[in-house]
């Protein structure tokens, strides 16, 4: 168990996630319990990025119900295909608003958020189980290095996924 994420002194969002990603590796290893993981992610994460808002969404009964996170509160549940969040999971796809307000359907937990990211997670099944959300107070925050970078972080999540 790790006991504190040690980052390099860069705004280089790839070679932050070169050293975030066996950080969290070891902080999650041994854990089996989904809850206390995606809560050290969400942690583990704002200490690399520290972006407005950053916290999972799980597929419970149809719809999607939020999970651990950090940030402001946020709204839940958010319906399928509605959303980023609910695009993300509908479409089983990774995707980018470079502008939320230029996405149609965004759904405005917070006026500070700018930019958003949303990567679906799967469970055994394959089907999708959860999305990790992290919105920006920063117009086009987002690029290929967080979608490589945060995809792979999820990958270390999707093993406790039901
Ligand atoms: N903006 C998201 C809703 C979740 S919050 O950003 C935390 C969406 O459109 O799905």
């Amino acid at each position: 168990m790790v006991e504190q994420i040690v980052l390099p002194d860069t705004t280089d969002r790839a070679a932050l996630y070169d050293a975030l990603i066996p950080q969290m590796q070891a902080l999650l290893a041994g854990e089996r319990d989904l809850v206390a993981a995606m809560a050290n992610f969400c942690a583990a994460v704002q200490q690399a990025f520290h972006w407005h808002w950053a916290g999972f969404y799980r597929v419970v009964g149809g719809q999607l119900v939020l999970g651990p996170f950090q940030g402001p509160v946020a709204c839940s549940p958010i319906g399928h295909g509605k959303g980023v969040c609910g695009t993300a999971w509908a479409r089983n796809e990774v995707i980018t608003v470079p502008d939320v307000d230029a996405f149609p359907g965004h759904i405005a937990c917070s006026s500070f958020s700018k930019s958003e990211i949303v990567v679906p997670l799967h469970g055994q099944s394959g089907a999708v189980a959860a999305v990790f959300d992290v919105d920006s107070d920063r117009l086009n925050d987002f690029g290929p290095a967080d979608e490589r970078g945060l995809y792979r972080l999820c990958q270390l999540i999707e093993p406790l996924l039901p």
